[in-house]
This record gives C-alpha cells, structure tokens and sequence, in this order.
C-alpha cells in the first residue's frame, strides 16, 4: 500500500509539471473593481493572453484615477504603453527591496513586440530610500516617478501583480501610430527574411488583399526564405495561378492575434483564404513557447515575430503552409530521421505532392478538423525541443499510471 501511495504522489507532482497550469489574469482583477479600468483594457488590447501565456511576470496595475491619463490614446498606442507595465520577471514586495546594488533594467512585454527602438522597451527597477521603490524608463537620466503603491497578488513565484502609483509612458509607446494601412507589409517581411514570399505576395496581388484587410485585423505568417526548397518551388508552380492564391492567402488570419492570444488558442482557425468557415482551416496549438499551425498536410512553427502592433501582426514560419485542400499527403515512406534543422534547402524528400486540378471532392476526410488529429507525420521533424520535452513527459506520465494499475493488480 505504502508503495501505491507514493506511486500516486509521484503522478500527482508529475502531472503538475506536465501541465503548468495558467493564471488568468482577466479573473484575479476582477475580483479588485479599482482596476477594472486597467483589466478590461489589458483584454481590449489582448495583452491578457499574452500575460497568460507567459511563465513568469509582473504586472504594474494602475488603478481607474490612473488610467484617466491614457484615455487619449488610440488602441495601438495604448497597447504599447500598457505593455511597459507588463515586466517579464518576478518581483514580490521582498525581491523589489532585494535588488542587486539596489537598481536593475527589467525587460517588458513592449521589447518583445518588434516596435520598440534600442533600449525602450525596458524599465529602470530602482530600490529608492525610505523603503520606496521607483520605475521608470530604461534611458539615462529618466525620472522614476511611477512608486511601488502595494501588492495586489501573487501566484507562487510566477505571476505577480503590484500597483504603481502612475503610468510609465514614453514618447516612443503612446506617439500615435502611423496609421496601420501606411505599413509597408512587403517592406517588413523583406527586412524580416521573407523576400520570396513577399515577391510572391506582389506580383499575384495577394499583398492588396492584405493592406485592404489591416484595418479590421490581420495576421500574417511568411515563411522564411530556407522554406522555399526546390521542391517546395516546385510544388507551387503545378498549382493553377488561382491555387497559387489560395495558398498565399492562406498564410494570413482575417483577425489581429498576437503570440499570446495565438498560444491560448487551440483549434481551428479560418484563414483570408477560407471561402467557408470549414475549408482552408489552420490548426493552433502549441507545447511550451512553441506554437504549431498545422495544416491537416503538414505542420509549421512560428519562429519571430516582425511585427505586433494592434492591428496588423506579422510572424515568420518554418515552412509554407499547405492547404490539403490543395495538397495531398503522399503515402509517407519510413520516417527518415531528419537533419537536425538544417536550414541549407537539403530537403528533397517526397513529402506531398499537389493534387492535379479540378480540386478534389470532399471525400471521406471531409472534416477538416477531424484529419488535423492525425499523429505526427514525417514533416513534424523540424519543431524544436519544447513539444518533444512536453511528448517524453507525458510518455513518462502513461508509462507510470500503467505501473500503478499494474500494482494495483497485484495488491
Ligand atoms: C479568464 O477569465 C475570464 C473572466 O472570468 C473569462 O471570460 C475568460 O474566458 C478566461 N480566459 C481563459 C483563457 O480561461
Ligand atoms: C512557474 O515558473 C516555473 C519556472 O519559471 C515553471 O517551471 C512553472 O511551470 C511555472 N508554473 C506555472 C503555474 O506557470
Ligand atoms: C554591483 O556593483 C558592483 C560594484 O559597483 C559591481 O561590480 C557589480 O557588477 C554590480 N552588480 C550588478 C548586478 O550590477
Ligand atoms: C536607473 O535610474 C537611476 C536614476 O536615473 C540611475 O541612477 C540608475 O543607474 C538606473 N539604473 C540602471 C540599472 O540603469
Ligand atoms: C513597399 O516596400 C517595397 C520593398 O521595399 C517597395 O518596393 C514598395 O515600393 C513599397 N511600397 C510602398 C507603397 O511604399
């Protein structure tokens, strides 16, 4: 009995590593209606998803008089702004008072959106005298004026919230926006390493389509160039040129959603190209940081973001997106173990071949959502570390609940 018991306690603490579970950040304000402000402009902004997402975080929540100050501001300018609020680091009231050397840059959520130039994206963290703690922005010489006002919540060691007594903004967060439809979406995914796929986007028209739907909301995913083996190449080309279009468009999402909201999702989403909502369907979910769209063919990871401002996101993909409305799987030979992400377009491998016009009738994979459940194929091969650490832990999950209906057998 006694070795059951400690079988049991074993799942118990394993199960929890395996499934770290989320905060909501949206539930715990909720229950503090002085920040109600604050927490309905953190899900307007859809920076509550990324704050779910992450592991480990603080948030400088302001309170409703406070918030009067960004009334002003549009949406994007907004979104940055509160993003300088969202620290990616732990700090309880204890570790503000334990700083080393009493001051330290702290990077927040604003850095990681690709829109913040040099050093503004952090904050200055600084222990001041009297047991009064200061923030403000990273640049040299810039008041700390936003005060430690008190601990609102904390959640282990991981999710910490602290109101502070005024907004830290900048010239550079709240400068308004150029407007959304002025960027240069080509320009950007050029400069992020995307030049074949913006080529293609301009010459097939597919780039108007693109500018004309910013306004409303859009995600971008381009491949990066290495994705455009030979065979990949190949492949488009067979395609009829509206096919073509059909794929491009299916690397795009008719709504903004940012990393975060894009890691808190799971399951079908429609794409530009989607003429219904069941048909040119991408599949979300994602193991760790890592988020995987599959496409029902074959499945690609999201590697960069260049570009979040609400609403246009743009993101850099592992591979091109093959709508199997488009492409079929070939019978898939035995799984040669792949290189190891080797970028260098070695990858000659038979792995789908298009489906000669006219498109092929629903037949009986016609559900779209039901072939995505597949397990994994031949082109899993490149998605990094996070999924198969979070596959070995759940082998290692069923292989002991196995052990302890064994024991439980024998007793
Ligand atoms: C978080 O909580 C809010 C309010 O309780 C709820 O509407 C929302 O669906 C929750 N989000 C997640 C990801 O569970
Ligand atoms: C808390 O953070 C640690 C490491 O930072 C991580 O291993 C753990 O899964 C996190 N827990 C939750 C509930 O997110
Ligand atoms: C703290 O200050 C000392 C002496 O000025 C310096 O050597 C050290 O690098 C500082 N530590 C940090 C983490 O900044
Ligand atoms: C934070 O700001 C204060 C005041 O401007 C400055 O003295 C300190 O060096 C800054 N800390 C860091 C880590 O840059
Ligand atoms: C966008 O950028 C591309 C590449 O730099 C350039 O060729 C094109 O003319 C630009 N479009 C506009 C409208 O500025």
């Amino acid at each position: 009995m006694k070795i059951l018991g400690l079988g049991f306690a074993f799942l118990v603490l394993l199960s929890l590593q395996c499934s770290a579970t989320a905060f909501n950040i949206t539930k715990i304000l909720a229950k503090f209606p002085e920040y109600s402000k604050f927490n309905h402009d953190l899900s307007r902004t859809k920076l509550a998803d990324e704050i779910n997402s992450r592991q480990t975080i603080t948030v400088l929540a302001l309170s409703n008089s406070n918030m009067d100050a960004l009334s002003g501001l549009d949406l994007a300018s907004l979104k940055r702004v509160l993003s300088l609020h969202v620290v990616l680091d732990f700090f309880d009231p204890k570790k503000l008072h334990e700083i080393t050397n009493g001051t330290t840059l702290s990077t927040t959520l604003l850095q990681t959106t690709g829109t913040a130039p040099g050093n503004t994206g952090f904050i200055n963290i600084t222990d001041l005298k009297a047991g009064k703690v200061g923030f403000g922005l990273a640049a040299h010489g810039a008041k700390l004026d936003a005060t430690y006002v008190k601990s609102v919540k904390q959640e282990g060691y991981n999710l910490s919230v602290i109101e502070v007594s005024k907004p830290i903004t900048t010239n550079v967060a709240a400068a308004p926006a150029p407007a959304p439809s002025d960027v240069n979406i080509t320009a950007v995914m050029i400069k992020g390493g995307c030049k074949i796929f913006a080529t293609m986007i301009s010459t097939t028209g597919v780039a108007k389509t693109f500018e004309d739907a910013v306004q409303g909301g859009l995600t971008v995913f381009c491949p990066t160039d290495p994705a455009f083996t030979g065979a990949t190449n190949k492949l488009l080309k067979k395609l009829p040129s509206d096919d073509q279009v059909s794929v491009l468009e299916f690397h795009a999402l008719p709504i903004y959603s940012p990393l975060g909201t894009l890691k808190t999702t799971n399951g079908p989403i429609s794409t530009i190209a989607s003429p219904s909502p069941r048909k040119y369907v991408l599949t979300v979910s994602s193991s760790g940081d890592t988020v995987i769209l599959n496409t029902g063919v074959s499945k690609a990871t999201i590697s960069g973001t260049l570009l979040d401002d609400q609403p246009l996101a743009i993101f850099t993909v592992n591979k091109l997106l093959e709508p199997k409305e488009l492409f079929a799987a070939a019978p898939t030979p035995a799984p040669t173990p792949a290189p190891v992400e080797a970028p260098a377009p070695v990858v000659e491998s038979p792995k789908s071949k298009p489906v000669s016009s006219p498109p092929a009738p629903a037949g009986p994979s016609g559900s779209p959502l039901l072939a995505n459940a597949k397990g994994p194929s031949a082109s899993d091969s490149s998605t990094s570390s996070a999924p198969a650490s979070a596959g070995v832990c759940r082998g290692i999950l069923a292989f002991l609940v196995a052990c302890v209906g064994v024991l439980v057998f024998m007793l």
